[in-house]
C-alpha cells in the first residue's frame, strides 16, 4: 500500500475486512510515525518511508496506490520498472497527457492494471447498469451524476499544483465514469460543454462546476461537482431512457434516518456535518462506496489473468473529457474531448427511436384520460401531419 491516509485507510479496512484473504504486507507513507501507526492498525509486517522499497518487498505482488494526485504517476513507473502489478486511486493523472504516458507505461511492461473508481463498483450502481444493459431502459438519452460535499480532507488537494484542478477533476472523474458507464463506454464522447466557477473558497481551482458530455451516438452526459455543497456528502445518478428511468441515491437519503440530540457524538458517515439533530448514517460503507466489489473484481480479474472492468485505459478517457471540461469552462464554447487512442466503437450512428403505430402513423403518444377515455397522438409517416384520436 503506498499511502496511509485518509483512502488508503479506507481501501485498508475493505481489503482486509470480512475474513478477505489479500493481505497489506508492506505500507509506504511519507512520515515514519504514520507508516508505524498504519502498520500497527492494520497487522502489517513491514514498513518503510521509502516508496521503492514497498514495491520491491519481495511479497508484494500487487501494488496500491493511494498517493496525491501528483505521485500517481512516479509510482506508476516504479511498478513498472518492478513489473508488479498496479492499481491506482482516481483521478488516474492530473491531466490526460499524464494519464496517457502512465497508460503506455503499464502496457509496455505488461503488467495488470486496474483504475480504482469505486463508485462504478456500488452495490446499487452494478444493479442499475445490469438493467440498462439488459434494455430495461431502452436507448439511454441523458445520465446524469452528482457528487457535492464541503471539501476535501488534506492541504494537497487545494494546492492547484500537486491536486491538477478543483472539484472538476476530483468529483468529476467520478460522474463522468458513472455516466460513460450508463452510455456505453464504447461510445465516443466527442464534446463538453462546462460552467466553472470558485464561488466559496480562497483557492486558485473552482470549488463548483456544471458540465455537459456529448457522446457519439447523440446520448448527453452530465456532470454536478461541487466543494462548497453544505450537508453532507452527496451522491445522486439519474438516467433516463426511451422505455425507462433510474434515480439512485447513494449516500444520503438512504432509508437510514437518525435522530440524537448530541449525546452519544458517534461517527456518522464520510463528510458528515454534524453528529446532532436528524442524520443519515450509512450502514457499511465500504460496501455501498464500492471498495468490496472493487477489490473483488481487481483480485479475481488478475488471479484470471484478465483485464478488471475497469483499467488505466478508462482512467485515461476520463481525464481526456475533463481536459475538455476545463478548456470549456475558459472558452465558454463546447471543446472537442481530444483522444489520441479510442478503442470503442467509431462513427456510433445517432440512434433513432421512432415508434410505428400501423402502417400510416408513427405514435407519438398513447395515454388514458382522468375522463375515461384512450387519447393517441400520432404523427402521419408521409405528411408529417400531427393528429389525434380519441377511443
Ligand atoms: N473515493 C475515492 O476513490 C477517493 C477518495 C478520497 C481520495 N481519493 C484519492 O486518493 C489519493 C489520496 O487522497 P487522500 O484523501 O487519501 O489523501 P491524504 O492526504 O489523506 O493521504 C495521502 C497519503 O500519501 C502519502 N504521501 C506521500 N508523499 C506525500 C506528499 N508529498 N504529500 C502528501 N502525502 C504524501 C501520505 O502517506 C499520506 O497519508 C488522491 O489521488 C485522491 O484523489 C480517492
Amino acid at each position: 500500500m503506498l499511502g496511509s491516509g485518509f483512502i488508503g485507510r479506507f481501501y485498508a479496512d475493505s481489503l482486509q475486512g470480512q475474513r478477505s484473504r489479500d493481505k497489506i504486507v508492506s505500507i509506504y507513507s511519507r512520515r515514519e510515525e504514520s507508516a508505524k501507526k498504519f502498520a500497527a492498525d492494520y497487522n502489517c509486517a513491514h514498513w518503510t518511508t521509502s516508496m521503492e522499497e514497498a514495491i520491491n518487498h519481495p511479497d508484494v505482488d500487487m501494488v496500491c496506490i493511494s498517493l496525491p494526485n501528483n505521485l500517481h504517476e512516479a509510482a506508476v513507473l516504479a511498478c513498472c520498472k518492478a513489473k508488479k502489478a498496479v492499481m491506482c486511486t482516481k483521478p488516474l493523472g492530473r491531466n490526460a497527457e499524464e494519464a496517457k504516458r502512465m497508460l503506455d507505461a503499464v502496457e509496455k511492461a505488461g503488467i495488470f492494471n486496474g483504475y480504482l473508481e469505486d463508485l462504478v463498483y456500488t452495490p446499487k450502481f452494478l444493479k442499475a447498469l445490469a438493467s440498462v444493459k439488459s434494455g430495461a431502459l431502452g436507448r439511454i438519452l441523458w445520465a446524469k451524476s452528482r457528487e457535492t460535499h464541503p471539501g476535501p480532507h488534506s492541504e494537497w488537494f487545494w494546492d492547484k499544483e500537486q491536486a491538477g484542478g478543483g472539484c472538476i477533476l476530483d468529483l468529476g472523474c467520478h460522474c463522468v465514469e458513472i455516466s460513460r458507464s450508463f452510455i456505453g463506454k464504447d461510445i465516443k464522447p466527442i464534446e463538453v460543454m462546462c460552467w466553472a466557477d470558485t464561488q466559496v473558497k480562497p483557492i486558485d481551482a473552482e470549488d463548483h462546476a456544471i458540465g455537459l458530455v456529448k457522446y457519439e451516438n447523440g446520448a448527453i452526459g452530465q456532470f454536478e461537482v461541487s466543494w462548497t455543497f453544505r450537508g453532507g456528502l452527496d451522491l445522486r445518478d439519474e438516467v433516463m431512457g426511451s422505455e425507462g428511468t433510474i434515480w439512485l441515491n447513494s449516500f444520503l437519503r438512504t432509508g437510514f434516518d437518525m435522530f440524537t440530540t448530541g449525546k452519544g457524538a458517534d461517527y456518522v458517515a464520510e463528510k458528515a456535518e454534524s453528529n446532532t439533530g436528524w442524520l443519515f448514517p450509512v450502514g457499511d460503507e465500504l460496501n455501498e462506496l464500492g471498495y468490496n466489489h472493487m477489490f473483488a473484481d481487481m483480485f479475481n480479474a488478475v488471479e484470471a489473468g484478465k483485464a478488471p472492468q475497469e483499467t488505466f485505459y478508462d482512467g485515461y478517457v476520463v481525464n481526456a473529457v475533463l481536459d475538455a471540461a476545463y478548456r470549456s469552462a475558459k472558452s465558454k464554447l463546447w471543446e472537442p474531448v481530444k483522444l489520441e487512442v479510442w478503442r470503442g466503437k467509431e462513427g456510433a450512428d445517432k440512434e433513432k427511436s421512432l415508434t410505428s403505430y400501423n402502417e400510416q402513423f408513427y405514435l407519438i403518444k398513447d395515454e388514458v384520460t382522468h375522463f375515461g377515455s384512450r387519447k393517441l397522438i400520432l404523427k402521419d409517416k408521409k405528411t408529417g401531419q400531427i393528429v389525434e384520436q380519441v377511443i
